[in-house]
């Protein structure tokens, strides 16, 4: 089977940014699984299905018709969702409450289960979520949770919207992450926690430079 390499951690630490750096080094393939959360909400809209209504989330969730679509030189990966260009909705604030409350769900989860071990072909996989480590591919050879602390945070996700020209204010940023970290590490099902093995690595003064650096050193090792 291919190498894993699952990296976990909290809304704004940087995982993003990491994963896609550390695929495009390594030429692995990359899991978005917070994505696939996001297009069970979206699909779970446009078909009209209850929030709360598991059997139909998973319906969709087993069922769901999407294409991601490596970019060209510099572009991003574009997604298909039944065939329709997602790539905007997908990151609105409004889909990822949508895709937090269907990932509470214990069916959906299920359901996304083995999609997502299909990511590991060769040559790798680098994957990015908040149970890669713990639920998806326990036996990844190298498990990173990478976090860094409320503010910190608040103050990055501040710097990307406002860079988009999106007025937004940091207090109720901060208290927007909060409150997504306690769900996040208190629901039932694959709560967020470093996962046995995991390698921990505090961003909130390591500058995402030296974080990439060291964990391409682990993968590397
Ligand atoms: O960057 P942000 O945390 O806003 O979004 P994301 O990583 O795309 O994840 C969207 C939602 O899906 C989050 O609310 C997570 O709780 C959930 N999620 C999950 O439950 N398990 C994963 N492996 C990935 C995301």
């Amino acid at each position: 089977t291919a190498p894993v390499i699952t990296i976990d951690g909290p809304s704004g630490s940087g995982k993003g940014t990491l994963c896609q750096a550390l695929s495009r080094e390594l030429g692995w393939h990359l899991l978005d699984s917070g994505a696939l959360y996001r297009l069970v909400g979206l699909a779970a809209e446009k078909h009209g299905v209850a929030l709360d209504y598991a059997a139909g989330l998973a319906d969709l969730a087993l069922a769901l018709d999407v294409a991601f679509i490596p970019g060209e030189a510099g572009q991003p990966t574009r997604v298909l969702l039944e065939g329709e260009d997602v790539g905007v909705t997908l990151r609105t604030e409004h889909t990822g409450h949508l895709a937090s409350q269907v990932a509470v769900v214990p069916a959906v989860r299920d359901a996304l289960l083995q999609r997502q071990r299909d990511f590991a072909q060769s040559p790798g996989l680098v994957a990015d979520g908040r149970d890669m480590g713990t639920v998806v591919f326990p036996e990844a050879g190298l498990k990173v949770f990478l976090t860094a602390s409320a503010e910190a945070r608040a103050e990055r996700r501040y710097k990307q919207l406002k860079d988009k020209g999106e007025k937004v204010k940091i207090g109720a940023l901060l208290k927007e992450i909060e409150a997504r970290d306690a769900r996040d590490s208190q629901r039932e099902v694959a709560p967020l926690k470093p996962a046995d093995g995991a390698l921990i690595l505090d961003s909130t003064d390591l500058g995402i430079e030296e974080v990439y650096q060291r964990v391409l050193a682990e993968a590397r090792a």
